[in-house]
């Protein structure tokens, strides 16, 4: 029997042409998770956003650095953690030079489900964090998702995987005052640590 890792490289392999619902066309690539094939603890985000698309790689753009240490500060090693997204392609609006990023729709999160299904059933994390509302609600099937309600609590997700629910690190980047981020901040550290903590029980 194939090891999860050359699984998961075949299924990465597979969504490489994945045409399932039309983001492909806007996007560069597929982007899929990585992270060690049995890792303990999987952080699931939104979708890539523009450097992501470029580089093929998720969580390596503004949000992605905001999230690094976010880690470092919550004593995680990033290379121990899975780290994917519940949409792979990019969905933007082309403006000017830039590519404007737009939220993935329901019929768009349901479709890229198929991806993190597989992604979960093969590395078998202990512990599934949410990164943001969209996560979330691609994770639990559930169509609200109120953060400020969720968070800090266990979820049980379908397949028998349990999750929680944090603030994604955009959405402090998004954050007009200096205090709103640094608490925002300060609560996703104390959620990674949360979750870093179950996972490695
Ligand atoms: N935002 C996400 O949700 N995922 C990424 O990979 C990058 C930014």
């Amino acid at each position: 029997m194939a090891s999860a890792a050359a699984e998961l490289k075949a299924v990465a392999e597979e969504a490489r042409a994945c045409t399932r619902c039309p983001l492909y066309r806007s996007a560069t690539r597929t982007v899929f998770g990585e992270g060690p094939a049995r890792a303990k603890l999987m952080l699931v985000g939104e979708q890539p956003g523009d450097l992501e698309d470029l580089a093929g790689r998720p969580f390596v753009g503004p949000a992605g650095k905001l999230l690094d240490r976010a880690l470092a500060e919550a004593g995680i090693d990033r290379g121990k953690v899975y780290l994917t997204n519940a949409v792979k392609h990019f969905k933007n609006e082309p403006r000017g030079k830039k590519r404007l990023h737009k939220r993935p729709n329901r019929y768009e999160t349901e479709v890229c489900k198929v991806w993190i299904d597989k992604e979960m059933s093969l590395v078998r994390p202990v512990l599934i964090l949410a990164l943001g509302v969209t996560a979330a609600q691609s994770l639990t099937g559930r169509r609200s998702i109120v953060l400020s309600r969720e968070r800090g609590r266990m979820l049980e997700l379908p397949g028998g995987h349990r999750g929680m629910v944090t603030t994604h690190p955009s959405a402090l980047l998004r954050m007009p005052d200096e205090a709103g981020r640094r608490a925002g901040f300060a609560a996703l550290v104390a959620d990674l640590e949360a979750a870093a903590l179950i996972a490695n029980a």
